[in-house]
């Protein structure tokens, strides 16, 4: 996702918009059981979003087009949401944010700006005790490693908040080089995003060494990056996911127009039922991407 700056706008390629109508699609269907269970036990649901974002970012291949951004999909969910938090570190997308509460007078809609970690583990994950009986979606859609895996942790003990998150596989390969093994502040850094980072030395390999030095004996081994597939990065954080929430779905691939993998797309939840939803909703997507629809 290119930034157009000033405004606090953004441009955004195909796979965001797939991205979103997969929000979508979940969040219709979320908000439809937990309305029922209001009959019940339930006091209260809400939609968190901790990237709110520009709100109408526009697209890439067409700068006139707006899409209609995450809030908004949550915004426009029925059954409605009981309230809506929305977060976001950019003061100006946080006053594009503000004016939805012109947009939509009749919905509680609470705005702040800071950096997600600490909002959601000060100010939201308190009010979300399990004996609250009340439950959140939390949606997790940064740009990079802005996610830290203690937020994660955080969210999951709550056990009444569930995580969709758009994790950055691309932010990771990012950080590794391919020559060396990564600096201690590249696996502090992967440490605070992924919880672990055992799985490192896994990738890296000696390479016997191939120059000779003046006197014709071969240099020192070289540790070298194997290829580090995608697919496997993305079932990486969804196994560590599992460790912290009892039900966690597969990961859907968010690729770039040049088929490169960006993001992995998933769901952590305390309910069964959910993930069941999610890989119906992820297969369909699939189904039609793969036919070019
Ligand atoms: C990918 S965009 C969000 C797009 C939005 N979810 C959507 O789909 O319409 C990421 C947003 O995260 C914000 N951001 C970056 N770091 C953040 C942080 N630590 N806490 C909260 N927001 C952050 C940026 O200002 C940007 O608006």
């Amino acid at each position: 996702m290119s930034r157009l700056g000033s405004e606090g706008e953004d441009l955004i390629g195909r796979w965001s918009e797939e991205k979103l109508d997969l929000l979508a699609k979940y969040l219709e269907a979320y908000s439809d059981i937990m309305n029922k269970q209001k009959e019940k036990w339930l006091r209260a649901y809400y939609y968190i979003d901790a990237f709110a974002g520009s709100v109408r970012p526009r697209a890439k291949k067409d700068e006139q087009r707006y899409i209609d951004g995450s809030p908004l999909r949550a915004l426009q969910t029925e059954p409605q949401f009981d309230a809506y938090w929305f977060v976001d570190v950019s003061p100006r997308r946080i006053e594009r944010v503000q004016k939805l509460r012109d947009e939509f007078p009749n919905r509680v809609i609470d705005v702040r700006q800071g950096n997600c970690n600490d909002v959601l583990c000060n100010d939201i994950v308190p009010q979300l005790r399990y004996s609250s009986k009340k439950r959140a979606f939390v949606f997790l859609d940064p740009y990079g490693l802005q996610v830290n895996w203690e937020t994660v942790r955080e969210l999951a003990n709550t056990r009444t908040c569930d995580i969709f998150v758009n994790f950055s596989v691309m932010g990771v390969t990012r950080l590794l080089p391919r020559d060396q093994t990564p600096e201690p502040e590249v696996i502090e850094q992967l440490n605070k995003v992924m919880g672990s980072t055992n799985w490192i030395n896994e990738i890296y390999r000696e390479l016997p060494g191939i120059q000779l030095d003046i006197f014709g004996n071969s240099t020192e081994p070289t540790l070298s990056r194997r290829t580090i597939q995608a697919e496997w990065l993305a079932s990486l954080y969804t196994e560590q996911l599992r460790s912290l929430f009892p039900h966690v779905s597969r990961p859907v691939l968010m690729r770039n127009s040049t088929n490169s993998v960006l993001y992995a797309l998933c769901l952590a939840s305390h309910n069964k039922t959910a993930i069941k939803i999610t890989h119906d909703i992820f297969n369909r997507h699939e189904r039609l991407r793969d036919l070019g629809k």
